[in-house]
């Protein structure tokens, strides 16, 4: 394991990826943790990230020496270089010596451990105020820019390196060569980490944990749950049961996907509830956006929560275990790092028996988005759901604008149907995060076909870009693809006589409608 020691900046998840995508085994801790701690975890090597403060700020993280004397390999970036530099006897002036965004790096030892084969001009991305001067005893150093004389160190037989740029981002154009030479050669790590290795252990883990009990896992069509559900599968079989809520409010072929192709897949014991009756009748006669979030979010409890009764009074051993499909950000974020694995999650709500109590199995709490995608595709899950792009759990429910019925819903799925199809064929689904296709069922204009007048409804077109969905910008995408989507919804679906497309970022609109 690499440890990737966080100093509150916002680098550290990327810094672990990128460990990771050098096929190493990478885990994110605080740098409250006690050095002692960390080295207890026996590290391979020790990743110092970045951060916000300046190192003589008041109150600024600050870092035990112990970790420098521990014979472990250590990489600090940034802010972590400037730890280091000062902790053994560098000199870092607080000069106002400032470097923002991307800057021309000169590397002036090329045989250097970090930097050999990499050029000796090369763009570094830089964000600092403080800037090292002297470098500590016993250290090369090895690069510098026009701003910092010392940009760069690295004493190779204490197996101590740092730089002050931030190579884990992508505008540092060497950044990641030079991250693997740190742990390849540096730090003498084999790159062995790979999506196998994880499905292997995890298999081990959860027969371990469940052993002969019996667990249960909602599924909802995202790639989260199908992967989790996927793996605990393979470990544990028919001890498991998966249960997928219709609410009649999904898109065009997605249970059946579910039903079809994940069962195909995994060989799961899949309980599929069709609600969309219930849901429909609960919706009747509601237009109101929160309303129908509050109505399908109650419903749909309810029925997991039936389907699970139902699930622990079939015969068969006890039901002790509940899956998610919890994600490593999810973990960091909450605060929760590493050595958390048996949280105990009270579910005794609604319906169920006070005396219930499930342990979660979180199969997926050491990986990141992209590592859950190719363990999805390397257990055999198709593209379809391994790709899938975000859909909001309340479904196509919160993309009719006026109540909710079965004929709007039919009408939104296949417009929402051609726009898919349409946006595959053209190659965009990867640039584009997400395209919702709303129906305006409240709104009508006049049109023409055929030869007489028609009086439909429009549909809109609201394809976005974003990393993260918390902010988003709507996609330029390409004028004969929006053309051929609206010739195809404007024939193909009875009622809708216009399609237009919404050109509104996040802020200040929201990606989905309601
Ligand atoms: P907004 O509309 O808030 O959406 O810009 C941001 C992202 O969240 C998705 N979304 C949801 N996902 N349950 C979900 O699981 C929900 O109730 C929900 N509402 C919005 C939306 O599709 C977008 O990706």
């Amino acid at each position: 394991t690499v440890l990737v020691v966080d100093f509150g900046a916002q680098y550290a998840q990327l810094i672990a990826r990128r460990v990771r995508e050098a096929r190493v085994y990478s885990e994110i801790v605080p740098s409250t943790m006690p050095v002692a701690e960390m080295l207890a975890k026996n590290p391979a090597a020790i990743i110092l990230s970045g951060g916000p403060s300046s190192v003589y700020a008041e109150g600024a993280p600050r870092l035990d020496r112990a970790i420098f004397d521990a014979g472990v390999p250590v990489f600090g970036m940034c802010y972590g270089f400037q730890l280091m530099a000062t902790a053994l006897g560098g000199t870092v002036d607080d000069n106002g010596a400032r470097e923002y965004g991307r800057t021309p790096l000169s590397v002036s030892k090329a045989s250097s451990t970090l930097f050999e084969g990499t050029p000796t001009e090369q763009s570094v991305w830089m964000s600092h105020g403080d800037a090292c001067s002297a470098a500590p005893e016993g250290f090369t150093v090895t690069a510098s820019t026009d701003v910092v004389p010392v940009a760069a160190f690295e004493n190779d037989e204490k197996k101590l390196y740092g730089v002050q740029y931030h190579p884990e981002v992508m505008h540092s154009t060497h950044g990641q060569q030079v991250l693997e030479h740190f742990l390849y050669r540096g730090a003498g790590i084999e790159p062995s980490w790979t999506t196998g290795n994880v499905i292997e252990e995890q298999v081990e883990a959860i027969r371990a944990q469940v052993g002969d009990k019996r667990a249960i896992c909602g599924l909802s069509g995202g790639v989260d749950s199908a992967v989790a559900a996927a793996l605990v599968q393979k470990a544990i079989g028919s001890q498991l049961t998966c249960v997928y809520v219709d609410h009649g409010l999904m898109r065009k072929g997605e249970t059946e996907q579910v039903e079809k192709d994940f069962v195909a897949a995994t060989g799961a014991n899949l309980k599929v509830v069709d609600a969309s009756e219930r849901f429909l009748n609960a919706l009747a006669g509601v237009s109101d956006p929160e309303t129908k979030r509050k109505i399908i979010g109650r419903e749909f409890i309810r029925v997991f929560e039936q389907a699970q009764l139902e699930i622990l009074q079939e015969d068969g051993p006890e039901v002790a275990f509940l899956v998610q499909g919890t994600l490593y950000p999810d973990i960091v974020e909450s605060g929760g790092g590493t050595g958390t694995a048996n949280i105990k999650s009270h579910h005794n709500v609604g319906g169920l028996p006070d005396d219930i109590e499930f342990e979660l199995v979180e199969p997926l709490r050491q990986l990141f988005k992209d590592e859950v995608r190719m363990v999805g595709a390397e257990l055999g899950l198709p593209d379809e759901i391994v790709q899938r792009q975000p859909f909001p759990g309340p479904g196509l429910g919160i993309r009719i604008v006026g109540e909710v019925t079965k004929d709007r819903l039919d009408l939104l799925r296949e417009a929402d149907a051609i726009a898919r199809e349409e946006l595959t064929a053209a190659g965009l689904d990867r640039e584009i995060w997400q395209c919702p296709v709303v129906l305006l069922a409240d709104v009508r204009s006049v049109g023409v076909q055929g030869d007489g007048r028609t009086y439909g409804h429009p549909i809109v077109l609201r394809p976005v870009s974003s990393e993260d969905a918390m902010t988003a910008d709507w996609t330029r995408m390409p004028y004969e693809v929006l053309a051929r989507i609206s010739t195809r919804i404007t024939n193909e679906v009875a009622d809708v006589n216009r399609v237009v497309l919404d050109v509104t970022s996040k802020p200040p609109g929201t990606i989905e409608w309601e």
